[in-house]
């Protein structure tokens, strides 16, 4: 997925305000001026603390963008050193930030747009709904979300803006759908036919909603988010493996080929393109 981005620059931002929003899950509002031209599905590589622990940056999705006031929404579950410390930096901690990096999401066609995320996969999705709706308020936009337990689900007034149309699943049945979100996606699908579907989350989950789309002839994109190190392309550690119809027809992948680097040719990939594990 090549495209329009703005070039990636590293310099610092600062915490304007952070707030819990759900079970162990964070916004955090960035003063960051030169990220605030982000594209939805692009990301920023965070260094929280001016120490060698923890050594790598964070990348985390961009949720939200504001170039007239110059600052840069993400949304992220507290699961280690990282996402524990930005949640608990003071406003006006200065945290290193370098992006916006990556491809984004394209604009929509004609048609529906399905965003079906999980876990900690809904901020690109929720950026690219709000960006959908901003342009054309009339424009379908439907957001299906899995989470494990209601407590996880992020608040209608942070998910609100970002669709038309909004269907919650949770694994323990406390909110929505019981059951995993693809349940969801299944039934949407058998009512549409124009659609083109955005999805973000857990691999697993997006392996299963890739399934479906191709089962249902509908185009998929879905926005990876590998373990990453560098993020500008140099220590390789982010490779997910392309499926063979990747490659040139006739042509077998290549080693150099077969792979592609999640930071610099993703995080956005035509999902029957992945070769899900
Ligand atoms: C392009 C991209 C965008 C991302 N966007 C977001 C986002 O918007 N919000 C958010 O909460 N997280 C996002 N992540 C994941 C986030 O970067 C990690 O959760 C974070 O780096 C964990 O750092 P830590 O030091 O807090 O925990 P660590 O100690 O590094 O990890 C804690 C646990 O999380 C697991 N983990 C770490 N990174 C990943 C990963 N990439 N995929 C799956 N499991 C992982 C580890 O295996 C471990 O079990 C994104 C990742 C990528 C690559
Ligand atoms: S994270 Fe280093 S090449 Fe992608």
């Amino acid at each position: 997925m090549k495209g329009e981005r703005p070039s990636p620059t590293d310099a610092e931002a600062r915490v304007c305000w952070t707030v819990e929003i759900a079970e162990k899950t964070y916004l955090t509002r960035l003063d960051a001026g030169h990220v605030a031209q982000a594209l939805p599905g692009q990301f920023l590589q965070l260094c929280v603390r001016e120490d060698v622990s923890p050594l790598l940056r964070m990348p985390l999705s961009v949720c939200a963008a504001d170039p007239t006031t110059g600052t840069a929404d993400v949304i992220y579950e507290d699961v280690g050193p990282k996402t524990h410390i930005l949640s608990r930096l003071p406003a006006g901690s200065p945290v290193a930030c370098m992006g916006p990096i990556g491809n984004s999401f394209p604009d929509p066609g004609t048609g529906a747009t399905l965003l079906v995320g999980g876990g900690i996969g809904l901020p690109p999705l929720l950026f690219y709904g709000s960006r959908v709706l901003s342009r054309d308020p009339q424009a379908e936009v439907s957001l299906l979300v899995g989470a494990r337990t209601a407590a996880r689900h992020l608040p209608d007034g942070v998910v609100g803006g970002a669709a038309s149309r909004y269907r919650r699943a949770t694994d323990d049945g406390t909110s929505g759908h019981a059951g995993p979100v693809t349940d969801l996606l299944r039934e949407d699908l058998a009512d549409r036919a124009a659609v083109t579907v955005f999805t973000c989350g857990p691999a697993g989950m997006m392996a299963a909603v890739a399934t479906i789309c191709r089962d249902h002839q509908v185009f998929c994109l879905a926005s990876l988010e590998e373990y990453m190190a560098c993020g500008f392309g140099v220590c390789v550690g982010c490779v997910v493996e392309l499926a063979a119809e990747a490659g040139t027809p006739g042509q077998d992948l290549t080693p150099y080929s077969r792979y592609s680097r999640v930071c610099v040719d993703g995080p956005v990939y035509d999902a029957s393109q992945i070769q899900w594990a």
